[in-house]
């Protein structure tokens, strides 16, 4: 069985073997969670402080959580309206299947997530191997404005979903992402066909963003351990 510290050893195993990707003067995603957090205090570790050494990037943050993290780590930051096309956006994910489609979200993160992985021109995932999955299986995280939960539950269960609006862990009552919006998990049991089911989900009116990604082009699972889309 897996060890909880053996997870959190792989996890900081993908999270710094994705850092030796970058190079200088690129411009970067800096994805939400505990995985690529990683990632970002590597990074941090390899930007020029001092003008002499080190290299010279910038973030883009996907949360406020990224935001905050790069920050203490000295990682400069800017923006997707001062860069609109980023060189490469690194990310965690909470379920990848064989062909590198991931279910993202368990942050909450996944609407910014979506939109910065999408502005990158190389999409990388990083991930320790309980991750991998052969089909998917887990809840489908749906940003969905306040005003359209009761309709967007409603529409969900007649795909033959079952909603949940997620609940804050500190605070009484939902979870708040970023933009102000609910998170609903949706378990749809065995995902045969992720593809179609993201199309589906695009379609509902008040979903803003669903935690299904098809744009991922690399897996990185720690030193060596890297898988492309095929
Ligand atoms: C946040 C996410 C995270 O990347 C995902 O939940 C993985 O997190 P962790 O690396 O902590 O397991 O999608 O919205």
């Amino acid at each position: 069985m897996r060890t909880l510290d053996s997870n959190l050893e792989e996890k900081r195993a993908a999270g710094e073997a994705a850092a030796d990707l970058v190079r200088d003067g690129m411009v970067i995603g800096l994805g939400t969670g505990s995985t690529v957090a990683w990632t970002i205090r590597r990074i941090g570790e390899m930007v020029d402080w001092d003008e002499d050494e080190g290299i010279d990037i910038l973030g883009v943050p996907t949360s406020y959580q990224a935001q905050e993290l790069a920050i203490s780590c000295g990682v400069p930051l800017t923006t997707l309206e001062q860069h609109p096309v980023l060189d490469l956006a690194i990310d965690g994910a909470d379920q990848i299947d064989r062909n590198l489609v991931a279910i993202k979200g368990g942050g909450g993160a996944h609407a910014r997530e979506k939109v910065v992985s999408y502005s990158a021109r190389w999409f990388v995932i990083v991930a320790d191997a309980s991750k991998r999955a052969e089909v998917l299986d887990r809840p489908v995280p749906l940003e969905v404005l306040p005003i359209a939960a009761s309709l967007v539950e409603r529409l969900v269960k007649k795909m033959g979903g079952v909603p949940k609006i997620r609940q804050a862990k500190m605070k009484d009552g939902p979870v708040i992402t970023d933009n102000g919006n609910l998170v609903v998990d949706v378990d749809f049991g065995i995902i045969e066909d992720p593809r179609g089911l993201a199309s589906e989900l695009s379609a509902l009116p008040g979903v803003l963003e669903h935690g299904i990604f098809d744009n991922v082009d690399q897996l990185v699972l720690g030193p060596g351990k890297v898988i492309d889309r095929r």
